[in-house]
């Protein structure tokens, strides 16, 4: 009888593994996606060098980070390192300029969004089957950061992180909670949620709190530091492999499963805060509580405030990246954690069935 063991939860978790690794491969860029994109931003900096010799374009999100999905859209930010520069605005508008005279894209320059960024998109061709959205920032200094941050996290346990990222994003576009517009969360969102249940939830921990390890030798307060935010984490990933162990042995099926029943019901939405850096905090000590959004207006109705869902940038502390959560958001991602908690309870003959219903 203990051959026909295929309901325990441990040959279902080994099967699951199985299939969220082979699921999760065949959605990797390709190589041949990822020079396309190397030259596209190759053939962007050079342009942008015409109008400011010094300036440089640098990748950073998924494209960077290691969390890149076939086709996803590409980061840029340009830096220059001149004494003198316009600011964004300015930068934005006349580098949209420059890009619609000497380029085939498709060029939406934003120069008013908090964030001022010049949108980019190309159609799809025999060469390129689903073309590319590409956003160019400016100065954007912390986003460089946050994804070294995220990648120094991918690198350290790379099969179990970043299959738990992989698999989040790719369920959270599919159940359609993947869109700050609409009041859901951003794939930067779950990946800091992912980041925070394996740093802070799990117990023993499955990665270290990079922030929180001391350098190795002293650094000055301005290395350490992008205006007031604090931009210190430990990125010697060598280091790191030769000296930390995890001793958390669990497979990414358990992982994934604690992870859905974490916050289908027990992360402490109405009072928490999910902080990478320091763990569970609460709403009230960051003076983050439910209030209308100001930017509010037209929108009230629609229940729309912010400080539903906390949670922290690692960086930019007094920053909720989950900000553009509405109440009705909120409900719906919790529905889909416990939807998604509930399927995988069931362990159903053959794991594929669950994957495939999870994200149907
Ligand atoms: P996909 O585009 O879905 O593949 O995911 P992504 O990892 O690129 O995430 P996303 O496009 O949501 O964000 C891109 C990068 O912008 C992130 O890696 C962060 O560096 C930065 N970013 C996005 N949203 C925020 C935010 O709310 N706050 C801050 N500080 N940075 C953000
Ligand atoms: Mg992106």
């Amino acid at each position: 009888a203990a051959l026909r063991s295929s309901n325990t939860k441990a040959y279902f978790c080994h099967e699951l593994s199985q299939c969220l690794y082979d699921f999760v491969l065949q959605l990797l860029p390709t190589a041949e996606e990822l020079d396309v994109k190397e030259d596209v931003r190759k053939l962007l900096e050079k342009l942008i060098q015409t109008l400011e010799p010094s300036s440089r374009l640098l990748s950073f999100g998924s494209t960077a980070n290691g969390f890149s999905l076939r086709n996803s859209d590409m980061d840029l930010c340009c830096l220059i390192d001149a004494k003198e520069r316009p600011n964004a605005s300015d930068l934005v508008q006349l580098v949209g300029d420059l890009l619609k005279r000497e380029t085939k894209f498709e060029v939406k320059p934003l120069p008013h969004a908090r964030i001022p960024i010049v949108k980019l998109s190309l159609s799809a061709t025999d060469g390129l089957p689903f073309g590319i959205a590409c956003d160019i920032g400016f100065e954007n200094r912390l986003a460089l950061e946050n994804t070294r941050l995220l990648y120094s996290y991918a690198c350290i346990d790379p099969t179990r992180v970043r299959i738990m990222v992989l698999f989040l994003k790719v369920w959270s576009k599919r159940r359609k909670i993947n869109s700050p517009y609409r009041g859901t969360l951003s794939s930067y969102g779950y990946v800091l949620l992912v980041i925070y249940f394996l740093v802070h939830v799990k117990n023993p921990p499955v990665l270290p709190n990079l922030q929180q390890i001391p350098p190795l030798q002293p650094i000055t307060h301005e290395e350490m530091h992008i205006g007031e935010h604090n931009i210190w984490f430990f990125d010697d990933v060598e280091t790191l492999r030769q000296r930390w162990r995890s001793q958390n042995h669990e497979s990414v099926a358990e992982l994934l499963i604690d992870f859905f029943k974490y916050y289908s019901r027990d992360f402490l939405y109405n009072t928490g805060v999910a902080s990478i850096r320091a763990g569970l905090l609460k709403k009230e000590s960051k003076g983050w509580l439910n209030e209308p959004d100001p930017r509010g207006g037209r929108y009230q109705d629609l229940a729309q405030e912010r400080n539903r869902l906390c949670i922290e940038d690692p960086f930019e502390n007094d920053y909720n990246v989950a900000r553009c959560v509405t109440r009705d958001g909120l409900y719906l991602i919790r529905g889909e954690f416990m939807r998604a908690s509930r399927i995988l309870l069931h362990r159903p003959e053959r794991a594929i069935t669950s994957l495939a219903e999870l994200c149907a």
